[in-house]
């Protein structure tokens, strides 16, 4: 990949993470994410986010910094929009080639560069509204915008070409390779990177979604004519699209308005795997979209990416020494911790010599307000009138979402 430039001596400096490792240590990424730094160059140089050494970034960046005409011994100042190591993984390293580097970052996050790399020299705060004067026409505006994605979080912005380097705010999953910007995507990239936005927002930031919208509030007032994240495709022609789409992901947090029912499933010996089949079938008949998962075999990540549209959940799950089913309390805990509020919810499940998964389950669900209708449980196998009434409240469920 070759260094980019995105505007006048503004250059994108990314690299392409492959699908061996798990972002975060938990969320799959079987597409690859980019992690995006960016050089800006007038009488100073200045480094704008860092990466971590994954899966040859290093490698990379050094490449690209090299095509850019210079080098991370070259840097000047290095701005940190963002403290969490897939942007700063590097710097105690970079520090040392670099001992003169002036690092400029938010408050919060001086006390973080300590903790982590035990760097304190030449390290800059600032905050909203100041600015850094790097001669040849540039300046950089910093702006909070706390909890997008950590509390330290900030933006930075050029006031000379418009970019706004938004760090994670505004970027997605998935590896981007020769098409970078959004004007130059197909048809199936674009689809692509709607769908990693969607999970890449449920499970990084979605916890977030009332800081993300003070952040928008925020930015909205800047002359923006390039959106770019620290993840993902660059925006250029329409970024205004980004905006949105993340406000919109923002409200899903209370308010999901996608008339879809989400699915997620999990069975031991087949008795409550019997009833899968129906349901879907009934949802189905109703006219609304369903969304099907089952636990552990997929992923949270995926189940949480749909349930973050979708407006109302159905949770199949046995009873597992008189609790849920574990991989089902796992997937309840990443929703409470990503705040999936305010669903139409309906449960059901068999259980073996006593129940308990349904105590569980509105243990554990009490803060998300979830509008749970009367859920279906039965000991063994389930007989036809079992099945009907699953299928009836199934179909309740479906209605109750509709919006035509
Ligand atoms: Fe891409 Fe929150 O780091």
């Amino acid at each position: 990949m070759k260094a980019i430039q995105i505007a006048d001596n503004v250059f994108r400096i990314a690299a392409n993470i492959g699908d061996k490792d798990l972002f975060e240590g938990i969320w799959p990424i079987p597409d690859g994410v980019s992690i995006n730094s960016y050089l800006v160059k007038g009488e100073k140089t200045v480094l704008i986010d860092l990466v971590k050494d994954w899966d040859n970034a290093l490698e990379q960046v050094n490449g690209q910094l090299a095509d850019a005409g210079t080098s991370l011994g070259g840097i000047d100042y290095l701005i940190i929009n963002h403290m969490e190591p897939d942007h700063t993984g590097w710097l105690a390293d970079m520090k040392k080639q670099n001992p003169e580097l002036k690092i400029y970052c938010s408050k919060k996050s001086v006390p973080l560069i300590k903790a982590f790399y035990k760097i304190e020299d030449n390290v800059f705060p600032v905050g909203s509204g100041d600015s850094l004067d790097i001669g040849g026409g540039k300046t950089l505006i910093f702006e909070d915008a706390p909890n997008v994605h950590w509390p330290e979080t900030m933006v930075t912005y050029e006031k000379s070409t418009g970019v706004l380097f938004s760090c994670d705010a505004f970027g997605s999953f998935g590896r981007v390779e020769e098409h970078v910007f959004d004007d130059e995507l197909t048809a199936e990239e674009a689809e692509f990177y709607d769908k990693e936005t969607l999970r890449y927002y449920a499970n990084i930031v979605s916890t977030f979604s009332s800081f993300v919208l003070k952040a928008i509030d925020k930015v909205s007032g800047l002359d923006i004519k390039v959106i770019a994240p620290s993840h993902g495709i660059l925006w250029r022609k329409n970024p205004s699209k980004i905006i949105e789409d993340y406000r919109r992901l923002a409200s899903y947090n209370t308010n999901p308005e996608e008339d879809e029912i989400t699915f997620i499933w999990s069975s031991m010996y087949g008795n409550t795997e019997k009833l899968v089949e129906p349901i879907i079938r009934a949802v189905e008949e109703e006219g609304v979209k369903i969304n099907v998962h089952r636990v552990p075999q997929t992923h949270v990540s995926f189940a949480l990416a749909d349930a973050w549209k979708s407006a109302g959940l159905i949770f199949g799950m046995p009873t597992y020494e008189y609790r849920m089913f574990p991989p089902m309390a796992y997937v309840l805990d990443i929703f409470d911790r990503s705040h999936v509020m305010n669903r139409k919810i309906f449960r059901f499940g068999s259980f073996g010599w006593s129940g308990g998964a349904q105590k569980q389950f509105q243990e554990l669900t009490v803060n998300l307000k979830w509008e749970c209708i009367e859920p279906v449980e039965w000991q063994g196998a389930a007989d036809e009138e079992t099945i009907a009434r699953a299928v009836k409240q199934a179909k309740a469920l479906a209605r109750s979402i509709k919006k035509s």
